[in-house]
């Protein structure tokens, strides 16, 4: 016979997989967090699932298969060109002064991307090296691929894929990096495939390639999409190790939809095109508002290699440029000041912008995310309250507003919002990119309400 499950074992459960993969299921991920560990333990070969939780925590210092286990708690969603724009500042910007320095001298490049999934990071980046460096043979490029999933290891390992995955590219993209096979396969081109290593690594407590194995560090980190899963405490954790990976100058490439304020301070930003990259550089000592007004780092652009025949998603697409900085601009001066974790800074430089202009709804959103991470949570209402009376259909407000009002029990009202950024996002294309969001896509916010229940 089944036991149930009770909260205590449940709570035993999330501290668990917190401590053992950095994964944070929080309460309202329960019913995901029950539905998945029935499915392990059914696939551990349980008929009790208290008793498969039980067995886990007891050998939780000798996990059996933890790769196995954790391809019953993560998810994989990942494709081609993903973050297009996060890939063109690497290619475009930050490679070729790189390539240029290191072609006389060792030639070569360490690049991971830490939580590949099924691998299609890790390939779009061997992609856009063998464009980017034209002597590539005559280069040593480590190029490594990571995840706690054994699974999804196991198909980045075979490079086959469907049309799925290619959701955000070119056909002419397709056919150029990958062979048809049996009309719907995909499979990458051998050449692409022998550039990239994949292996288990668990980037809460596993060692740290270029720090345990005493090689040389990284050039160059993705981790995209994958701290997103885990605790506040955990990003800054596994951001500070991170760090520790990177070469001086190196870069950690993560997803816009991650909470930048909770990674590494030890970190410099650069600013591109509405994304923020982290720079492992010696920083000397700023005074504080010297540490606002500097976080306007801006890349200068080297001589652009183009890339022969196309980038991937747009035949012609146009060079990505970078943002203009005006550093009298406050409200500039505000989202510097919360990417640099200096919160209060930012609401005064959000005030300062809202009394020249009133009606620019980015000022309240930055304002209200800045009071959110504050937790001046009513005041972060009234503040997207006022944002939604000028733009009706500015969906993020009132995906804020949702989860403002679950957080604090008002479910009913919580569902009110979610459902009312459900019908903005219904009438827009899911592939497109939503205003305000930097990067986050109609269809992946869609996905993410209706993964909460509504
Ligand atoms: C949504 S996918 C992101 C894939 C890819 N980076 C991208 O942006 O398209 C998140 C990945 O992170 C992995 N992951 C989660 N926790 C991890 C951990 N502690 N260590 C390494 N990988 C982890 C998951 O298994 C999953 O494959």
């Amino acid at each position: 016979m089944t036991s149930p499950l009770s909260r205590s074992l449940l709570n035993e459960l999330r501290e668990y997989l917190r401590e053992s993969f950095g994964l944070d299921f929080q309460e309202k991920m329960e019913n995901d967090l029950i539905r998945y560990t029935m499915l392990a333990a059914k696939g551990f070969g349980y008929s009790d699932t208290s008793q498969f939780i039980q067995q886990l925590i007891k050998n939780k210092h000798y996990p059996t298969e933890p790769g196995k286990l954790a391809s019953y708690y993560t998810i994989g969603e990942t494709y081609f060109m993903r973050e297009k724009k996060s890939l063109d500042f690497i290619e475009y910007y930050y490679l070729p002064p790189l390539i240029q320095k290191r072609f006389d001298k060792c030639r070569n490049l360490r690049i991971w991307s830490a939580g590949c999934a099924s691998g299609e990071e890790v390939y779009s980046i061997a992609i856009m090296l063998s464009r980017t460096i034209p002597d590539i043979q005559n280069w040593d490029i480590t190029l490594l691929g990571t995840d706690i999933n054994t699974e999804f290891l196991k198909k980045a390992q075979q490079g086959i894929y469907s049309k799925w995955s290619f959701r955000n590219c070119t056909e002419s993209f397709r056919d150029r990096y990958f062979e048809r096979v049996n009309g719907n396969e995909y499979h990458i081109r051998p050449e692409l495939k022998k550039m990239v290593r994949f292996s288990y690594h668990n980037l809460v407590g596993g060692s740290l390639p270029g720090v345990d194995d005493k090689k040389a560090g990284m050039d160059v980190i993705f981790c995209r999409n994958v701290m997103i899963y885990f605790s506040r405490e955990t990003i800054r954790n596994v951001s500070e190790r991170l760090f520790d990976s990177l070469v001086n100058g190196g870069i950690l490439v993560v997803s816009p939809v991650e909470m930048s304020t909770l990674i590494s301070p030890r970190f410099n930003k650069i600013f591109y095109s509405g994304y923020t990259f982290y720079q492992k550089e010696k920083k000397k000592q700023r005074t504080k508002k010297e540490t606002v007004e500097n976080e306007f780092q801006t890349v200068t652009p080297p001589p652009v290699i183009a890339p022969p025949g196309g980038s991937g998603q747009e035949e012609n697409d146009p060079l990505p440029d970078i943002q203009p900085v005006t550093e009298k601009n406050p409200f500039l001066l505000a989202k510097a000041a919360a990417d640099s974790g200096s919160l209060n800074d930012a609401i005064r430089y959000c005030d300062e912008a809202l009394k020249l202009n009133k009606t620019d709804y980015r000022i309240y959103y930055l304002k209200a995310t800045v009071l959110l991470e504050l937790g001046r949570e009513e005041e972060a209402m009234s503040t997207l309250n006022q944002l939604v009376y000028l733009e009706q259909d500015f969906v993020l407000a009132y995906f804020l507003l949702g989860n403002i009002n679950m957080r604090s029990g008002k479910i009913s009202e919580g569902h009110k919002h979610y459902k009312h950024a459900l019908k903005i996002l219904s009438k827009l294309k899911p592939e497109e990119e939503l205003p305000g969001s930097e990067g986050l896509t109609i269809g992946r916010l869609a996905e993410i309400i209706n993964g909460i229940g509504v």
